[in-house]
């Protein structure tokens, strides 16, 4: 049955991904995407349960289409996502007017789901099995990985794609929703990710990023080998047209020195890190059950630093974790000062039903502590990243042009010449420059003369064009 389709994701990279596969496989059965709910057939939301406030988003987004589903009734609402493994009939319960949900492991029913609501069904819902409702095999089943069609007109750029190696998780820090929404780790065949890959180096992609909630615990056992995310990396390498990997979130325990020398000695491997240490303390860590000490966060940093001297590494913290004090809160600032990220998420915590924390440990900092800390911290982060960035000024990288840059769209169309063009070092930086628009997807050299904490800013040599590329490198 073919109409008009509206997506609005939010959340992290698994969600953007999800949303490129719906899209794909809706658009194979003759729907056409477009930019307003009120002027499609199909609304879906791709939602997030990591934090409260996303949620408290979702459902005051589904609130405000009560009127257009009232009075246009043929019209279907569809919530997808963690949101809706997490909260199921819950939705039904506050959003009367939505017609079916779906979990992140039961994508490849969405078609049919849409169908039978716009043929009258009743209220359908469509999730996993909770993590104590069956057998691991069972419940394994029941979270499908939904990697059928790659589709590069969904992308924001064709030229960048994620490719998931691994879903779930089986960490079960005390505070994180993750393993209940998405379901047990299970990871892909080494065999399916390179011929995704290979479709992906057919469409044009230059730049790939492997996802895993803990992506370098990756490890798939085979008839006789065991392959781990260094071994893939290895093996993805012969692809020759993507000229970019990286990889994301890595788990601090499994950054192993294997995978540090694969990154070290593939030139393709981006020597860009993110592996979120979430705190500084050793009490909040045990807390949290992160399953490691900050000496053991502190050695692998020091080992990162050692085998991949320029890498770019960053972290994610949750401030305000229950009964954190301040001197808990400063051996986080100190850790932060000591390790020097390239930048850091900071999360004020944010307690989520069906957690070990939700259900063991009073959410007793008050919003006014997590508020400060949480500026306290990311202030210090800031002045890190300002000043790691200083160090670029006068300095030449290569950047791989993803279009036209906020300030960009802004203008485009007002003023004559180039307009201002956003794009990625190897290592992530986000860098903006002037340039002709049609340098997208091209890799450029980017002299950059000016830095604020999160971006650098260049300009293109006179002599570049086109053609031009930088030889290869995989750090900054
Ligand atoms: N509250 C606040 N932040 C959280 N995160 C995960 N769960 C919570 C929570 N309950 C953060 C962690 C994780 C990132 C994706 O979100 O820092 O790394
Ligand atoms: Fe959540 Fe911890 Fe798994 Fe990350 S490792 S997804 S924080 S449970």
């Amino acid at each position: 049955m073919a109409g008009r389709l509206f997506i609005e994701t939010v959340g992290c990279q698994m969600n953007v991904l999800d949303s490129e596969m719906v899209v794909a496989s809706l658009r194979k059965v003759g729907y056409e995407l477009v930019a307003e709910a009120r002027d499609a057939d199909a609304i879906l939301f791709n939602t997030c349960s990591v934090r409260e406030h996303a949620e408290d988003k979702t459902y005051s987004a589904l609130g405000k289409l009560k009127r257009l589903k009232l009075e246009h009734p043929e019209k279907i609402i569809g919530v997808m996502g963690c949101m809706a493994q997490k909260d199921q009939q819950l939705i039904f319960d506050r959003a009367p007017h939505v017609d079916f949900v779906v979990g992140p492991g039961q994508l490849q029913r969405i078609a049919a789901l849409i169908d039978e609501a716009r043929k009258g069904a009743e209220q359908q819902l469509a999730v996993s099995l909770g993590r104590r409702d069956g057998t691991r095999e069972a419940i394994e089943r029941s979270h499908e990985t939904f990697d059928p069609l790659r589709d590069p007109e969904m992308r924001p750029t064709p030229f960048q794609a994620y490719l998931r190696i691994q879903i779930g998780c089986d960490k079960f820090c005390t505070y994180c929703v993750v393993p209940m929404t998405r379901g047990p780790e299970q990871c892909r065949t080494p065999a399916e990710i390179y011929e995704e890959a290979r479709v992906l180096a057919d469409q044009g992609c230059l730049e790939v990023t492997l996802l895993g909630q803990t992506v370098n615990s990756y490890e798939h056992r085979g008839a006789g080998a065991t392959t781990r995310l260094a071994d893939l990396l290895v093996k993805l390498q012969d692809i020759e047209a993507i000229r970019r990997w990286k990889f994301v979130t890595n788990y601090p325990r499994d950054m192993s020195s294997e995978l540090l020398a694969a990154v070290r000695d593939l030139p393709k491997v981006s020597h860009y890190l993110h592996v979120p240490a979430q705190s500084g303390s050793n009490s909040v860590l045990r807390r949290m059950k992160r399953g490691y000490t900050v000496e053991q966060y502190r050695e692998m940093h020091a080992r990162i630093r050692e085998m991949v001297p320029d890498a770019a590494v960053s972290s994610d913290f949750i401030v305000g974790f229950c009964g954190e004090t301040d001197e808990e809160f400063h051996e986080t600032v100190e850790l932060v000062r000591e390790c020097r990220f390239k930048n850091s998420f900071i999360f004020k915590y944010s307690v989520r039903p069906g957690t070990k924390a939700c259900e063991l440990l009073p959410d007793d900092v008050p919003h006014d502590i997590k508020q400060r800390r949480n500026h306290e911290l990311l202030s210090i982060q800031d002045a890190i990243s300002e000043e790691d960035n200083a160090g670029f000024i006068g300095r030449t990288v290569e950047v791989l042009v993803e279009g036209l840059s906020k300030r960009g769209m802004r203008t485009a169309g007002t003023q004559a010449g180039p307009a201002q063009l956003t794009g990625r070092t190897p290592c992530d930086r986000i860098v903006v420059f002037d340039g002709d628009v049609a340098l997208t997807g091209q890799v450029m050299p980017v002299k950059i003369h000016d830095v604020t904490a999160h971006t650098l800013i260049g300009e293109l040599p006179a002599a570049a064009n086109r053609d031009q590329l930088l030889p290869l490198y995989a750090g900054d």
